[in-house]
Formats: C-alpha cells, structure tokens, sequence
C-alpha cells in the first residue's frame, strides 16, 4: 500500500467514525479507548475546568457534571477529527462542547421547512462580471451587532430580521435593529411543502415563510419594542403601530455562486441555510471541510465575501463567505464564521433568500 492509499484509508476512517457515530459518542469504544489514556484524561480534566469558567458553566448535582464531562471528553475528540477533515479552519472547545450533537441541533439551531411560500419570487439573473474582489456589508453600516438566539431553536428568526435589516438599511438610510421575538411569538406560518411543519418558535422555522409572515402582518419592531427573551411561552404583543420595517417582497436566489454573490452586493445581506455540524466546534479560520452534509440544519445571515490567503499547506488563495451567526460575539470570530466558496460546502450556497423593505420616509 503506498503512502496516499494509506493516507485515503485514514480519512475515510475518521470520516467514518464521525459521521455515523452515534448522538451519545462518549459510548463509542475507539473514543473511549482514546480518552482513557492518562494523559489525555488529565488534559480533558484540566480543559473542562477552563471551559466551566470561561462559559460560567455550573451543573446542578455530580451526575449531571460527570456526565457533561463525558460528553466533553468525546467532544473534544470530535474537535479533532473535525480538524483532521477541516484543515483550514480551527476547531476546539466552545460554549457547546458539553451538549450533545443531538442537543446542540435542537437547542440552538431551529431550521424546518424546505417550501416556498406563494408570494416568493425567483431572483431575475444579475450581471456578474464586474463584482469587487472583496465585499463587506458590515463595513457600509448595513449589519447590526451580533445576537444571541440562547437555548432557543429561533435561528430562522434572527436571518430574517438580519437580511431585514440589511434591506431597511438599504432603502432608507437607517440602520435599525428588528425583533426576532415578533417572529417567534407571532408567526405561525406554514411551509406549503410540508403541511405539518410550521414556523413555531424555539421549535424552528423558515425564513422564506417568516418573510411570508411579515408582508401580511405589515411588518415588524424594533427590537427595543419587541425584545428577545428565548422562549416561546408568551403570546403576540404584536402592535400594528410600531412597525420599524415592512417587506416589500422577496425572491429566491439560484444554486450559484455569481449570482449568490450579485444579489448580496446589490440588495444587501441574504438570509441563507447551512448544515452546522462543524459550528459546535468551529473557532475560527476558513471552514472547508474535505466533507460535510449538505442537509440544511441552521439559518444565518451572508454578509460578504473575501479572498483571502489562510491555508499554510495550500498556499493557494481560497474564496470564502463571511457569516454572521446568533450566537453572541464570543463564538467564532467575533460571532462570524468564513466557509470556503465554490462547491456548496454544507449546503450553504442551497437556500439564499434576497428581501426588499418597503421604502418609508420616517
Ligand atoms: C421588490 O421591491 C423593490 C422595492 O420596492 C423593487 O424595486 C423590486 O422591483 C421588487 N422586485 C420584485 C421582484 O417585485
């Protein structure tokens, strides 16, 4: 067997372990042997006190700490087979290392749905050839600070007010942060595809319905009027008269990277879908994993695009996608994440959504 044979059986085996282990990993015997190793049990002992203090993390009896320990420890071997297959980014401990990948889905991820409400558009086609090199929406003032969804299934809700808010920016000037909460209370939008699957809370929803919301409520408030609490007990306090932004319409944009591209620079922030298995861990750099699902599980915000040198191995320059997630600034970088452009890594050029607000001159 020569050496690139060998290196082949190496990538599909660790491919393999991590993508069809199971939710509980902290069972599986090759990690377990792993983690049992002295050396690496006394670096997990002293990385999880570190985590415990930089996230304020407590747990409410011994069980439940030795537990999330266990969890923790295959986490941190997840963490490195995701480095292993995602070269070009780092990857480590975040604030969701002690959660399960199952958990980590349903806690802080929240897309459902793949429909297209009645009143979406296709996106005309757009020029392409004279896009800049390097674009940033957040250096034009068009992109507010980066939230915090909590332990709240709301992603849906935070890409639809990005992508809002962006639009509102464009038409009138003013830079205005919008209400997820709204969404969240008020919108039970169904997804026409899928009868069952509606938009509902902390329990997930769709961007492209949450549009379709929006223009027939009216539109939505500010998020001082309306703010975030992460949970969906309460009900709509909805009121007419503090709308800050309504749609004017919204359109679907092709599986293609151009035109991703043309429609972002030219109507502001696209609310668009991904697979988020390699976020739990992501810390930063450009994520370009050699392989990842393309089964859309989380929505954010598309800002920009760069060009950037990063790999020290391939010293090629690589495209990627600048994003803004809702998990607070102490995520990612600065509650970013790059994803590398090109072959619709994660399914992230899949679902882009591209919204007009209506223009108003208060
Ligand atoms: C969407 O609304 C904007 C702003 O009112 C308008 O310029 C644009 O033509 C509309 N697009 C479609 C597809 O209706």
């Amino acid at each position: 067997m020569d050496h690139r044979t060998l290196l082949l059986f190496v990538v599909l085996f660790i491919f393999s372990v991590s993508a069809f282990s199971t939710p509980d990993e902290g069972e599986d015997p090759i990690i377990r042997q792993v983690v049992d190793e002295e050396g690496v049990r006394l670096g997990a002992e002293h990385h999880f006190n570190l985590f415990k203090h930089k996230f304020g993390k407590v747990y409410s009896s011994k069980d439940e700490h030795d537990y999330r320990f266990k969890i923790f420890k295959s986490n941190l071997n997840r963490a490195k087979r995701h480095q292993l297959m995602d070269p070009s980014a780092v990857h480590g401990v975040t604030r969701f290392s002690d959660l399960t990948p199952r958990e980590f889905r349903k806690s802080v991820l929240g897309l459902r749905g793949v429909g297209l409400p009645k009143d979406a558009n296709a996106a005309p086609i757009l020029p392409t050839d004279n896009l800049p090199k390097d674009f940033d929406w957040r250096e034009k003032g068009a992109v507010t600070a980066v939230k915090n969804q909590g332990s709240c299934g709301s992603c849906w809700s935070f890409s639809t007010t990005g992508a809002l808010e962006g639009a509102h920016f464009l038409s009138t000037g003013k830079l205005v942060s919008l209400s997820e909460q709204q969404l969240v209370d008020c919108d039970h939008e169904c997804d026409p595809e899928q009868p069952g699957s509606c938009d509902a809370g902390c329990n997930g929803g769709l961007m492209n319905s949450a549009f379709e919301y929006i223009l027939k409520s009216g539109g939505v408030m500010r998020e001082e009027d309306y703010p975030y609490s992460g949970t969906d007990r309460g009900s709509c306090k909805f009121d007419k008269k503090k709308i800050a932004a309504s749609v004017a319409n919204f359109s679907v944009v092709s599986l293609d990277e151009d035109q991703i591209a043309a429609n972002l620079v030219k109507n502001g922030p696209l609310a668009i879908a991904l697979n988020a298995v390699y976020m739990q861990t992501y810390v930063g750099g450009v994520s370009c994993p050699y392989i990842c699902s393309k089964r859309l599980d989380h929505g954010v915000l598309l800002v920009g695009y760069g060009s950037g040198a990063y790999s020290p191995i391939r010293l090629k320059e690589k495209p990627y996608w600048i994003i803004k997630n809702s998990w607070g600034e102490t995520w990612g970088e600065n509650g970013y994440y790059k994803i590398c452009r090109g072959r619709n890594i994660c399914g992230v050029d899949s679902m882009v959504s591209t919204v007009a607000a209506v223009h108003t001159t208060t």
